[in-house]
């Protein structure tokens, strides 16, 4: 047997974070894992951000002398400026954004730099900073959802009285109308964002000054820190505040909850949009062609929207799993917290975009959803109702007597307003040539003005109080 090849340093100098007590840099591929700095990338406007407030902080606190506290500042805007042009050379063997920023820091203003880290770790550093992302990606996916809830309003608005079936189990059941249907995901979408909005909440406390995972024994003003950055107050436990990432957790709960959502809207426009229904007509913009069959436009931005909401499942599944066992206080797989949250931002802002070019695009095609609510018997309720209401029928006895109209209906191919009266006062006596009007799909969703009901002047009023409520 031949003996490993022991792993030897990449032959880098130790790392000058540690190196007071490493006398080598580490292997290539420790190197490797160990690195976060395409994450982090995306990571600098909070990190720096959070160190200017820290360093304004030291300075107020006189733990660090005023002249240093400015030249940290002034280093640090330099820095900004140079990512945000390019300039700004990343080192991955810097591991992470935090010491690249610190070790340009240094090169920038000298010695004062190594003040910056003072009452301070990266365990600290990277929860304020993941924080403050996904933070800002809450926001961000709440004005999202707001453009997708507009554009939903103006569909459901325009199509307040547009007749068309409605469904249980896929199978014909009621007349609706589509602006009713299309104020469902309204609402839907209008939940997702409170559920962002708690996570926001909860999320907005501080955990910068936690230092390492015991406090500091220097004089910090953590209240101070908490309110530059916009956090409502410091985080109260200093274990909790660098090892916990439940507000990560929440934000991808809330994610995989629209990306549900998405998913059965983009099931729906599949449907609809397929040459069974024909319901709407999507755009060119949003559809893809066939390479082959020339009469094909295939609705991809739905399917994939719909394939999408999976991952984000799996992207909530994958930090659970990673949270599950851990320890207090911070651990190196936490490292691995931040690439769920945001690719999961990525993905639902784009399912959220498309989904909202798709609707706004979407054409209704209301003489074929009126044609489809004269199929299936969708008012026999509505006759069973009108039993009820006009001859005191008792309602399990009325629907008895509509299943054997429908039975009579079926053996003639024909609809039930197409059964003449006699033909149906051989199964009820009691009906009159009122019924005519009632078994009208009109009729039916005009009558269904209880609370939330589909009555066009219900949809209308809801249409016009969303308008308001988002603008
Ligand atoms: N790169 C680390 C992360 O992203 C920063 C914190 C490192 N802390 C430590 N004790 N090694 O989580």
């Amino acid at each position: 047997m031949t003996k490993p090849k022991k792993q030897t340093s990449s032959g880098g100098a130790a790392n000058k974070m540690w190196g007071g007590h490493y006398a080598v840099g580490p292997a290539e591929a420790m190197a490797r894992i160990n690195e976060c700095l395409d994450v982090d990338k995306r990571l600098y406007a909070e990190d720096i951000a959070a160190s200017m407030a820290h360093a304004a902080m030291l300075g107020a606190c006189g733990i660090i002398g005023a002249k240093d506290a400015a030249a940290i500042k002034r280093g640090l805007q330099t820095i900004l400026k140079e990512i945000e042009s390019g300039a700004f050379r990343f080192s991955a063997a810097l591991e992470d954004i935090h010491m690249n920023v610190e070790a340009r820091l240094a090169e920038l203003i000298g010695d004062a730099a190594g003040r910056l880290h003072t009452a301070r770790s990266r365990n600290d550093q990277v929860a304020v900073d993941l924080r403050l992302w996904v933070r800002g990606a809450a926001d961000r996916l709440d004005g999202a959802l707001k453009d997708l809830q507009r554009a939903l309003v103006d569909q459901a608005a325009d199509n307040a009285a547009t007749l068309m079936p409605g469904f249980t189990h896929l199978q014909p059941a009621q007349p609706i109308t589509f602006g009713h249907h299309l104020l469902a995901y309204v609402e839907m979408f209008g939940r997702d964002r409170g559920r962002f909005a708690d996570a926001r909440r909860r999320m907005n406390e501080c955990p910068l000054g936690a230092a390492a995972l015991a406090g500091t024994s220097f004089p910090i003003d953590r209240a101070m820190t908490a309110k530059a950055l916009g956090f409502d107050r410091p985080m109260a436990n200093s274990l909790d505040a660098v090892s916990d990432r439940d507000f990560a957790l929440e934000f991808l709960g809330a994610a995989s909850v629209v990306g549900i959502h998405l998913s059965r809207l983009a099931e729906e426009i599949v449907l609809w949009a397929s040459d069974a229904f024909r319901f709407v007509k999507l755009s060119e913009a949003f559809t893809t062609g066939s390479s082959i069959m020339p009469q094909k436009r295939n609705p991809d931005a739905a399917e994939l929207i719909r394939a999408k909401a999976g991952a984000l499942m799996g992207l909530q599944t994958q930090l659970q799993v990673l949270m599950k066992g851990l320890p207090l206080a911070y651990n190196k797989d936490l490292q691995d917290s931040k690439p769920p949250a945001m690719k999961a931002a990525d993905e639902l802002k784009l399912m959220l975009t498309a989904m909202t070019g798709m609707v706004r695009d979407m054409r209704a095609n209301p003489a074929v959803m009126r044609a489809a609510t004269a199929r299936g018997f969708l008012t026999a309720t509505d006759l069973a109702d009108w039993l009820v209401q006009t001859q005191g029928v008792p309602f399990r006895q009325a629907h008895h007597i509509t299943g054997r109209l429908v039975v009579m209906a079926e053996k003639k191919a024909c609809r039930l307003d197409e059964l003449t009266l006699d033909d149906m006062r051989q199964v009820e006596p009691r009906l009159t040539p009122d019924i005519y009007q009632v078994l009208k799909a009109e009729s039916a969703v005009n009558r269904r003005t209880s609370l939330g009901g589909t009555a066009p002047k219900n949809v209308a009023a809801a249409a016009k109080r969303w308008k308001k409520a988002l603008t």
